[in-house]
């Protein structure tokens, strides 16, 4: 599907599904296995109760869609390097790569550029009105390659093997799901894909972001290696963000996690 001034079929009739069914749960609403409406519902659609905690971690909350503007705001290059982030990367033209947590597109819009006109950008997030920003966006940069997803909190929605690279900046700290999401995008990558995480560096008290939003090296690694990825590279040039990279482990088993 295309970005396109034209219009999007499926992108309209997921974000109309869920506007009705599904915003209370991206605003932290969560519902629990004894939520008497939850225990209503077809098992279909229920949601696997949403963890306060991981691994000794406390997750923090989605951040809101009406704080969008900080997220485009003129000084993110100065204070967080981002053009060093996209070279890090190592995106080349023809790749399909996923903005996971995309929120109003920032990275996005430039990762599409990398790819060009035969690779494809997955937008995802969990909030309509992120995505329509970013349409918007998009639409107004002529910018025709990005695919928007529409994600459930558990469920980032990506097709199977389909991705060489799954960015998630600043969103890894936000999943209320993290052993589902990061199930999915186990299961999304190629073979050889990477997921590469960029996080608030807990351990620089300089950091001026507050200590929820804030991700220690050693606790990145817990929760990845918990479930099936290990450490490939890390890039520690950036003034304020861990960049951490992983690949699938060919060896992992899943395992009860607390
Ligand atoms: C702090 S914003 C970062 C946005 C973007 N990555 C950037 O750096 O400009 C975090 C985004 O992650 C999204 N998010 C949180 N949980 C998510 C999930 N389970 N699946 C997809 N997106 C999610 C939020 O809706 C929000 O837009």
């Amino acid at each position: 599907m295309h970005l396109s001034r034209s219009g999007c079929p499926v992108l309209c009739a997921l974000l109309a599904t869920f506007c009705l069914t599904l915003v209370p749960q991206a605003y932290g609403a969560q519902e629990t296995a004894t939520d008497t409406k939850a225990a209503a519902k077809p098992a279909a659609t229920r949601l696997p109760p949403a963890r306060q905690f991981y691994l000794g971690r406390k997750i923090a909350q989605t951040m809101h869609y009406k704080g969008a503007q900080w997220l485009i705001r003129d000084q993110r290059e100065r204070e967080e390097r981002c053009s060093l982030v996209l070279e890090q990367l190592g995106v080349r033209t023809g790749m399909t790569v996923c903005d996971m947590g995309c929120g109003n597109g920032f990275y996005s819009l430039k990762l599409a550029r990398l790819v060009g006109p035969n690779g494809r950008v997955f937008a995802v997030d969990i909030q309509p009105q992120m995505l329509f920003m970013l349409r918007a966006r998009a639409e107004e940069d002529g910018i025709e390659n990005i695919t928007p997803l529409l994600a459930s909190v558990h469920d980032p929605r990506l097709p199977r093997a389909s991705t060489d690279l799954i960015l998630l900046v600043d969103v890894y700290h936000e999943l209320s799901h993290p052993e589902r999401v990061l199930g999915a995008l186990r299961r999304a990558l190629k073979p050889k894909g990477l997921v590469v995480l960029v996080e608030y560096r807990d351990e620089d008290p300089k950091v001026p972001i507050r200590p929820l939003h804030k991700m220690s090296k050693r606790q990145i690694i817990r929760e990845l290696d918990a479930n099936g990825f290990k450490l490939a590279r890390q890039f520690d040039g950036l003034p304020w963000q861990h960049m951490m990279f992983f690949a699938r482990d060919p060896q992992w088993a899943p395992r009860d996690t607390p």
